[in-house]
């Protein structure tokens, strides 16, 4: 009989990003390269009793149903995309995940890509560094002003509040949607709130910044491109699935709309002879929106924290499925 409780966590962490739960239960860490909970672990999971899933990591139904003591899913990002919540709750499982500490890095990265897709800096670096920076010219390497434009903002949560707060340094006008209106939001970043329909048809730069559910798979497909205007970008730091890629494709390709950045794919990763790499106007980084050494492990030490918390019986920090707790009161 053990006295602390198993904990699976799928893929390797640094040390000292886990190290409460190395102290307080016996850790499990799955093997790395694969996404998924890799089956070799199949014989720890009649004993798990917390679960410190990734991003890449599909927590279903079928899984759960080989976890009979699992009282604690908590996954390493604020996305849960990849859990079947209904399923965790119906189970009585909260599941963690790590909304705030992250907001800063994805907002910084969003610019970042605007920025890099406005003023054209991947070609004209690589222009550069190939040789091809001969005489200095006035129409060389030309990309658009921001100041005066109008950005919408798709899904003006923590992250899409963030990116507004920075627009206005950039003199940029807010549109953005969201489901309920946010008056605050509204006064503190001058933005204001129109259907997606006005965002598309009047934005410069649209930016998304929404969880993917059933709602908002493939929302920006090829009718969301065209009602773009031909000289706008597109921005993507939410998840791939929100695009339809052949439609982005297309219109990048036919001129729909003038570029488009995108920290998330789908699928994911890209595969290397993706149509989007060769495209000019494309700019692609790798899922690296929360990729910094301060926010990664902010994000582990918080995931670590709503794991310890559910295997005590406790309310999560940040649980993704607050409704288990009115189950777990009626059951
Ligand atoms: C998340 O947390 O959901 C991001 O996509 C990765 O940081």
């Amino acid at each position: 009989m053990h006295s602390k409780p198993l904990v699976l966590v799928t893929h390797p962490m640094p040390e000292d990003w886990i190290a409460p739960l190395l102290e307080q239960t016996r850790v499990v860490v799955g093997p790395a390269g694969r996404p998924g909970v890799d089956p070799s672990l199949a014989p720890y999971f009649p004993e798990v009793e917390g679960l410190y899933t990734w991003l890449t990591d599909r927590v279903d139904d079928a899984l759960l149903s080989q976890m009979p003591r699992l009282r604690v899913v908590s996954n390493f990002a604020v996305g849960v995309d990849n859990i079947d919540l209904e399923a965790c709750t119906r189970r009585g499982i909260p599941v963690g995940h790590t909304p705030g500490v992250l907001t800063d890095a994805v907002a910084d990265l969003t610019w970042a890509l605007i920025l890099a897709i406005t003023r054209g800096i991947f070609p004209a670096a690589r222009d550069a560094r190939e040789g091809r920076w001969g005489m200095w010219a006035p129409t060389q390497w030309l990309g658009v002003d921001l100041q005066g434009k109008t950005l919408g903002i798709v899904g003006l949560g923590q992250i899409g509040q963030a990116v507004a707060r920075r627009a206005r340094g950039f003199g940029m006008r807010v549109l953005y949607t969201s489901r309920k209106a946010k008056p605050e939001a509204e006064r503190e970043l001058g933005a204001q709130r129109v259907p997606l329909e006005t965002l598309l048809s009047e934005s410069d730069v649209v930016s998304l910044h929404v969880p993917l559910t059933p709602e908002t798979r493939r929302m920006i497909d090829e009718e969301a491109l065209r009602r773009m205007k031909p000289t706008a970008y597109l921005v993507n730091m939410a998840r791939g699935g929100v695009v339809d890629t052949g439609a982005l494709v297309r219109a990048l390709q036919e001129g729909w709309i003038a570029g488009a950045a995108l920290d998330v794919t789908d699928p994911e990763p890209l595969p290397p002879d993706h149509p989007l790499y060769r495209l000019p106007n494309c700019v692609i980084t790798p899922h690296i929106g929360s990729a910094t050494r301060e926010t990664r492990k902010a994000m582990a030490l918080l995931a670590c924290e709503n794991l310890l918390l559910g295997l005590q019986g406790k309310p999560l920090r940040h649980c993704a499925n607050p409704e288990v707790y009115d189950h777990l009161r009626r059951s």
